[in-house]
C-alpha cells in the first residue's frame, strides 16, 4: 500500500515529500527495523536527530534498503538536526561531520537547529556554507516563534527554507503559518498528534469527524495539516500505523471539519514551551549536558 505523496517546493526548488516518518523516542533496538518497515511502507523522509541517538540506526536502515533495491539514495529525503551544544560556526560543521558519518551518508537532505537556543548565528554561516558546498540540500530551524525566525531572515544569506515546530489541533499556530508564509518558509508540524496526550485519538470532535470520512483519527489530524500546507513527520513503531498514518492521501476535509477542528485549539503548547525559564533548562539538561562527549 503507497499512496502518492505529495510534495512541496522549497525556495531553492528542493522539493521535499509532504509526509515523513519522525524516529524520535524509538530505542536503539528497534529503530532499524522501524526505518526498514517506514521505507516498506512506502514512507521516503526520515526525520533524525543527533539527541535523539538513533542516527547510527537509520543510517543502517537506509543502507539495507538501499542494498535490497527497495529505495535508492536518491529517492529518500533525510533530516536530522544540530542540537543546543552543538551550536556555533565550528561546533556546527564538527557536528555536521559526525552526523553525516553516522549516517553513512556522503550528503543530507535537510539540515536543522534544533532549538532556538545558543549560538545558532554560527551554526547558521556553517550550514550556510555547507549549503553552498552541495554537502546539504536544504537548510532550516526548528522551534522558532515568528519574532525569531524573522530576525534569523533579517541576518541570513541563505534564509532558512523549513521551520519544524510542535502543531496539532490543540496548538495550531495559524498567525505563526503565515508568517512563515510570507517569509517563505515552507512550515513542518511535529508531534501531530500531540503524541496521544490529552485524549487526542478519543477527541469527540475528531471522532466525529473521522466516522463521517470513514477513516480514523490520526487520519483526519494528518489531512488536516496537509490540507493547511504543513509537512508531517508522525511517528510509530507499529506497521499497521505506518500503513495507517499514509493512507491520506484519498479524501479532504470540508468547511464544517475544518471550523470543528478550529475550535480545539488552545492557543498554548502541550509539548515544548521555549518561553519558560524552567523549560530552557530542561532543554540544556538533556542528555546530561555536555552532549559533544555522549554524541561523539
Ligand atoms: N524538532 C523538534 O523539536 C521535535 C520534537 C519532537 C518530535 N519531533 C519529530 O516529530 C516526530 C513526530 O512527533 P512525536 O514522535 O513526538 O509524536 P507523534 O507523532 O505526535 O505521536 C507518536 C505517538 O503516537 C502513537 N501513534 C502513531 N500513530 C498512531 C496511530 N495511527 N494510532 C494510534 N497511535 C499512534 C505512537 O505510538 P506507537 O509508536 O506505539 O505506534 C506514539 O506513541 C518525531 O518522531 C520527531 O521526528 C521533532
Amino acid at each position: 500500500m503507497v499512496n502518492k505523496i505529495e510534495s512541496a517546493t522549497l525556495r531553492n526548488g528542493v522539493r521535499m515529500p509532504m509526509e515523513g516518518f519522525g524516529v524520535f523516542q524509538i530505542p536503539e533496538s528497534d529503530c532499524k527495523e522501524a526505518v526498514l518497515n517506514a521505507i516498506r511502507t512506502g514512507y521516503r523522509l526520515i526525520d533524525t536527530a543527533t539527541s535523539y541517538k538513533n542516527e547510527e540506526e537509520v543510517g543502517a536502515a537506509i543502507k539495507e534498503a538501499i542494498e535490497e533495491g527497495i529505495v535508492k539514495r536518491e529517492e529518500l529525503f533525510v533530516t536530522t538536526k544540530a542540537y543546543i551544544q552543538e551550536m556555533g560556526y565550528e561546533n556546527t560543521k564538527e557536528a555536521f561531520a559526525r552526523s553525516l558519518k553516522k549516517l553513512g551518508l556522503t550528503y543530507l537532505d535537510l539540515y536543522l537547529v534544533h532549538m532556538p537556543l545558543g549560538d545558532y548565528y554560527g551554526s547558521w554561516r556553517a550550514m550556510e556554507e555547507l549549503c553552498g558546498a552541495g554537502q546539504i540540500r536544504a537548510i532550516g530551524v526548528c522551534n522558532f516563534d515568528s519574532a525569531r525566525l524573522m530576525d534569523l531572515c533579517y541576518n541570513a544569506k541563505i534564509r532558512p527554507m523549513v521551520n519544524q515546530i510542535e502543531r496539532h489541533p490543540h496548538y495550531q499556530r495559524l498567525s505563526e503559518l503565515e508568517v512563515m508564509k510570507s517569509l517563505g518558509v515552507q512550515p513542518e508540524g511535529w508531534a501531530p498528534f500531540a503524541e496521544g496526550i490529552k485524549g487526542m485519538f478519543t477527541n469527540p470532535v475528531l471522532q466525529k469527524i473521522a466516522a463521517k470520512h470513514g477513516k480514523s483519527v490520526p487520519q483526519v489530524i494528518l489531512r488536516w495539516d496537509i490540507e493547511q500546507g504543513v509537512i508531517i513527520i508522525p511517528k510509530s513503531v507499529h506497521r499497521n500505523r505506518m500503513e495507517e498514518n499514509l493512507d491520506i492521501w484519498d479524501f479532504a476535509l470540508d468547511a464544517n471539519d475544518r471550523a470543528e477542528i478550529a475550535t480545539l485549539d488552545t492557543g498554548r503548547p502541550s509539548m515544548l514551551d521555549c518561553s519558560k525559564p524552567s523549560e530552557i533548562d530542561r532543554l540544556y539538561d538533556y542528555l546530561n549536558h555536555p552532549i559533544l562527549t555522549s554524541l561523539s
